[in-house]
């Protein structure tokens, strides 16, 4: 019988030979851990064999971070139940907190985080596996501090490196696994062929994996050979150095591509690589998946970077845009018209026609077509069990007539689309409630906070309960706390719209003035615009204060009318003054020009002429226009405007 056992050898991977400095000392005694050989560089972290030599593994600065997620960037550590703003834990706490609302729904959350969880307890004399980030620059280590947040949420699966717990050596964090003596299937790849049956048992692992992962609400987003380790018998997956929280509750950090490629493109879903494709999802996981099982299949990467850079070494010079290969890939993976290079089958006509379906199917490029997890999963586990690939012949049909017929059979039937469509559509809603529950939660005006609440609460109408709970009762919380208020708030409704209307008016005055402009506005038209706005205001505030409706509901829009009151009159002012100083400026410049730049001189001219005709009449402007068409225009043969 064919098994993954006796596809690899046992043995220790070799290390990798990369001439980096190691961030850690071997044999060196830390707080709480010895290092006692390297594992492997990586990409992003260098990873060591360690001894525990403490059970008190505490970790208050890097659980901070985890706990206080996104806002990693301004909390940086705990004590006790406080988070601080600095590491310095002997600092009196309570106050630091500063610029996050203590009041605030996320604060309360991270507090109640804070009591119920404990940190998990490590024994002195255990071995396990360290990793710390490469570089220590900020991007580094937020990213790391992501994977530890990850890894630290997952709880336990056989088929995800286990987390144990995390700390810091110096300035840098550390991240503690349980240590899975392993070869990273790139490795395995370079060593031997994989059998059909063994890629399947690695895919349908891997896709366990993922699945636990997507049900705690985490996203891989870097699968890829390097990243699945087996040990010829289990199979891990490790480095969720890119992860993100599956449906982020907290703020929306992207990795944005910029101009700057990020991961690996040759693993990248063309909704990563481009995000008008689509939003990234549990089926990015299953995409790269589905690509890094081609890979060990056919022991070719499916987009080869030697390949396209040998490509572009072939192009005329001019049409070489990038000399990036990487980028190349990335234009052919985001465009959806083309179909990968390669079928696995191509490479291998023994393979069984079902695993090569399987394995397209995962990384289809539109994400409609792609399976969903779930799905994948339970395909790959029936062929497993039917062991279908025991009797498969190698096909006679030609490549490319096989590939045809293999394309539309890879359409998902009605009912697997729907499947696809659903997932897609409950994603959508939960992004759609989420932001708008974030909005309900900061927003102050509690008539605006009512309409984001119902918003909310039709978006979450499609999310089923059991599987989100956490955000109705977010929602529920908010409707509870509207409750008793419908009537004034319907009440006040028409209040607050005038209300509204006002402050856009003297929004719009005040853009006026500060446009680049102003110059050319006049004076009087600000005035009188002014004037009239002053009347509606201090009419509405009067209607507003009758209505005698609470506080909560009408106070915001009393002292919104009250300060645009108090601050229309210095409008016409602030424009006179803003106006003078630049007809000031301008007139030096006139005089520098005037000698040296004719052409600057006249441009200079007809913008003050501008200006000036605009000013009030009777001004001072009046004066300086006659001097200017009197002295300057003369000399520099200008027209009338
Ligand atoms: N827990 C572990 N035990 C043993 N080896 C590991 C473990 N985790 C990772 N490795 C090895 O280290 C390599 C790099 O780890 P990884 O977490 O992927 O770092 P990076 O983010 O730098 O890619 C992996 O490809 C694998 O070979
Ligand atoms: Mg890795």
């Amino acid at each position: 019988m064919d098994s993954v056992r006796q596809d690899v050898p046992k043995s220790d991977p070799p290390a990798r030979r990369e001439r980096v400095p190691l961030p850690l000392r071997i044999g060196e005694r830390y707080d709480y851990f010895t290092p006692l050989e390297p594992i492997a560089q990586g990409g992003m972290g260098t990873l060591f064999k360690i001894k525990i030599h403490r059970d008190d593994f505490v970790t208050p600065y890097i659980l901070g971070h985890i706990l206080s997620g996104d806002l990693s960037a301004t909390l940086v550590g705990i004590h006790g139940r406080y988070l601080l703003h600095e590491p310095e834990f002997e600092e009196e706490v309570g106050r630091r907190i500063g610029a996050v609302d203590r009041r605030s729904f996320l604060f309360q959350r991270m507090l109640s985080e804070l009591e119920t969880r404990e940190p998990r307890l490590v024994e002195a004399g255990w071995i396990a596996a360290a990793k710390v980030p490469r570089h220590e620059d900020a991007v580094a280590t937020s990213r790391f501090l992501r994977e530890v947040r990850s890894l630290h949420n997952m709880g336990d699966h056989p088929n995800i490196v286990k987390y144990i717990s995390c700390g810091q050596v110096g300035e840098r964090p550390v991240l503690i696994t349980e240590y899975f003596p392993s070869m990273d299937l790139a490795e395995r790849i370079a060593q031997a062929p994989v059998s059909a049956e063994s890629s399947l048992r690695i895919f349908t692992a891997v896709l366990r994996a993922l699945h636990h992962a997507h049900g705690k609400g985490i996203l891989h987003r870097d699968v890829k050979p390097s990243n699945v380790l087996t040990d010829g018998d289990q199979i891990k997956i490790t480095d969720f150095g890119l992860a993100k929280p599956l449906f982020p509750e907290v703020g929306r950090t992207q990795v944005t591509m910029a101009d700057q490629i990020v991961g690996t493109p040759a693993y990248m879903a063309p909704e990563q690589a481009d995000a008008r494709l689509g939003a990234v999802g549990e089926w990015t996981d299953v995409y790269q998946l589905g690509i890094t099982m081609f890979e060990l299949v056919t022991r070719r990467p499916m987009y080869d970077e030697d390949e396209y850079r040998a490509r572009l070494d072939r192009m005329p010079p001019d049409e070489v845009k990038d000399a990036d290969p990487r980028r190349l890939i990335l234009e052919e993976v985001q465009d959806r018209a083309r179909e990968h290079p390669h079928f696995p089958r191509d490479f291998d006509p023994t393979l069984p026609d079902e695993l090569e379906k399987l394995i397209m199917t995962a990384c289809q490029k539109h994400i409609l077509e792609r399976y969903t997890c779930e799905l994948a999963l339970e395909h790959a586990e029936e062929l497993l069990r039917n062991k279908v690939f025991a009797h498969a012949e190698p096909t006679l049909a030609p490549s490319e007539e096989r590939k045809r017929e293999s394309r539309t059979t890879l359409i998902l039937s009605a009912s697997e689309a729907m499947l696809a469509r659903h997932a897609f559509a409950e994603a959508e809603a939960y992004e759609r409630g989420l932001s708008l529950l974030g909005r309900a939660e900061n927003e102050s005006d509690v008539i605006a906070l009512a309409d984001l609440v119902e918003e909310a609460g039709k978006a979450l109408a499609r999310l089923p309960r059991a599987k989100f709970g956490v955000l109705h009762a977010r929602h529920e919380a908010l409707a509870k706390g509207l409750e008793g208020e419908r009537d004034d708030i319907e009440a006040f409704r028409p209040n607050r719209k005038i209300a509204l209307e006002i402050a856009s008016g003297y929004e719009a005055l005040l853009a006026l003035i500060e446009s680049e402009r102003f110059f050319e506005t006049p004076v009087s038209a600000i005035r009188s615009k002014a004037s009239a706005l002053r009347a509606r205001a201090a009419q509405h505030l009067e209607r507003v204060r009758r209505t005698g409706l609470p506080e909560r509901i009408a106070g915001r829009w009393q002292r919104q009318l009250e300060s645009i009151l108090h601050e229309l009159p210095r409008l016409d002012d602030t424009l006179a003054a803003r106006k003078a100083a630049f007809i000031r400026k301008k007139k030096e410049e006139l005089d520098r020009a005037i000698e040296r730049n004719p052409n600057e001189a006249a441009m200079i001219v007809l913008t003050l002429r501008r200006a000036l005709e605009n000013a009030d009449p009777g001004d001072w402007g009046r004066a300086l226009l006659a001097e200017i068409e009197r002295d300057y225009v003369p000399r520099l043969k200008l027209g009338e405007s």
